[in-house]
């Protein structure tokens, strides 16, 4: 068999057999999943990363990387209405486009999904630190990481831990537990924007785009510009693809689903935009620009203390909720990669409360160490890499699709699908050519050892490949 001709039956894809997880999720806990893994760092902590990197035409990142992400939302839809499976991009592109290119897209959601868990513990750190500082005196030192001066950033390791746990109890508690925490996140924007929109003033948006469009090297040595920007923002939008990684858990996949995934990305998509013209309206943005907290602050800078306590405790308490999205995710994407004999089976294994156990321990620890040194930033823009790739196997894999086999069934139907998906593509491509040059190097070491891992290990052990599978 080929490189390309490995692929997975749609059926196969469609319905996995199996190990399979009971479907115990509606769209309402969908919609709320996806609002919690949405809503998280991006928006109260990397809008700061954003207007260092664009000034306040941080405001036309946001619109431009929300409108990329629109694209890929609906190619989402549509492809995990079409195969339910767990496995998100990595099942499509298996069943579309081939094992090897699965196993890129697989080994890139892998460091998506590890990366952003990593990132939202730096930023949940971020307002816990003052905070527990503050009314403890526990020393900085150990609640940041060695960039920012400090020795390790323990609050971070600790919350990873925290989830890490509550994951391992089982998913229907813990998505009762999101439910109540995304209620709690929604009001704390809203608070946010109803609290320093009346401080908008016009002078703080001049000189709009100081830094021009596309990316440039500043005479700092840092890349700028708005699709810079734009491709570090991008963070804040995905997370409605971890509901596709609920997908063989949901009970009426072809209703759920779309409503989960396109209703979650447009809620988000209007909050941001208040929450980040609320920003730069209020404060010049150099004031906030590198700070871990940039929302606290703007609040204290404006002469709203309290406000500032309660938008900070209630960023604590909320955060987790993506933090459990997306190591929910990342267990499920593990567990079907081991399905189809690519990881060792025993990591698969289900406890006897169908939580994956061993792949959730095995996942904290790794995020926890890069979590405890590494900086937002780099973290942040390298889970972008991973995810952008991943969009673009989608969207790639619905117009391959819609070509292949146009009368299949699809209960979620993308419309003017060539435009969206190609505006998806081009998009995401732009966004990934806008990451910082050395994310883009980080990206291929990782994908070149994944690819070396591929041809030492994986393609022996497929199951498709050793005809045990699909045929
Ligand atoms: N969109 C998620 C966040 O902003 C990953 O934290």
């Amino acid at each position: 068999m080929g490189l390309f001709d490995r692929r997975k039956p749609l059926e196969e894809a469609a319905d996995p057999s199996g190990e399979r997880l009971a479907p115990t999720l509606s769209w309402p806990h969908l919609v709320a999943l996806g609002v919690g893994a949405i809503v998280g760092t991006g928006i109260l902590t990397l809008i700061g990363v954003g207007a260092d990197r664009a000034g306040p035409a941080v405001l036309l990142s946001f619109a431009i990387a929300g409108a990329i992400c629109a694209c890929a939302a609906l190619a989402y839809a549509e492809m995990a209405t079409m195969m339910p499976a767990a496995g998100s991009a990595y099942s499509y592109s298996y069943t579309v486009l081939g094992e090897i290119i699965a196993w890129v897209v697989g080994w890139s959601l892998i460091l998506e999904y590890s990366l952003v868990v990593s990132t939202v513990a730096v930023g949940w750190s971020g307002y816990a630190a003052p905070l527990l500082h503050a009314s403890t005196g526990f020393p900085m030192a150990l609640m940041q990481g060695p960039e920012l001066g400090g020795i390790v950033n323990l609050p971070a390791i600790f919350i990873i831990a925290v989830v890490a746990g509550l994951l391992i109890v089982g998913t229907r508690e813990s998505a009762t537990l999101n439910a109540i925490l995304v209620l709690v996140k929604i009001a704390t924007l809203t608070l946010f924007v109803a609290v320093a929109l009346p401080y908008f003033d016009t002078a703080n948006l001049h000189p709009f785009m100081p830094f021009g469009f596309a990316k440039g090297v500043s005479p700092d040595g840092v890349e700028r510009g708005v699709m810079a920007a734009a491709a570090i923002i991008f963070f804040a939008f995905y997370g409605f693809d971890a509901i596709s990684t609920a997908a063989e858990e949901t009970k009426k996949p072809e209703r759920d689903l779309p409503i989960g995934i396109i209703g979650s990305m447009l809620a988000c998509t209007l909050i941001y935009v208040l929450v980040a013209a609320a920003a730069v309206g209020a404060l010049p943005f150099t004031r906030f620009a590198d700070s871990p907290e940039p929302l606290a602050l703007i609040l204290r800078e404006i002469g709203q203390g309290k406000v500032a306590t309660v938008v900070a405790a209630a960023a604590v308490i909320a955060l987790p909720t993506v933090l459990l999205a997306f190591l929910f995710g990342q267990s499920r994407i593990f567990l079907v990669m081991a399905r189809d004999g690519f990881l060792p089976k025993p990591l698969a294994h289900l406890s006897k409360r169908g939580a994956p156990v061993r792949i959730t321990l095995i996942t904290a620890a790794f995020v926890s160490v890069i979590a405890g040194f590494v900086p937002l930033d780099k973290i942040a823009a390298l889970a972008n890499s991973g995810t952008l790739v991943a969009f673009i196997a989608v969207s790639v894999c619905m117009l391959v699709m819609r070509r292949r086999a146009p009368d299949a069934r699809r209960p979620f139907r993308t419309p003017a699908a060539t435009l969206v998906g190609a505006g998806a593509i081009i998009g995401c491509l732009y966004l990934f050519l806008s990451l910082p040059t050395q994310t883009q190097v980080w990206f291929f070491l990782w994908n070149g050892f994944g690819l070396v891992v591929y041809f030492l290990y994986g393609r022996a052990r497929s199951l498709i490949g050793r005809g045990l599978q699909g045929r």
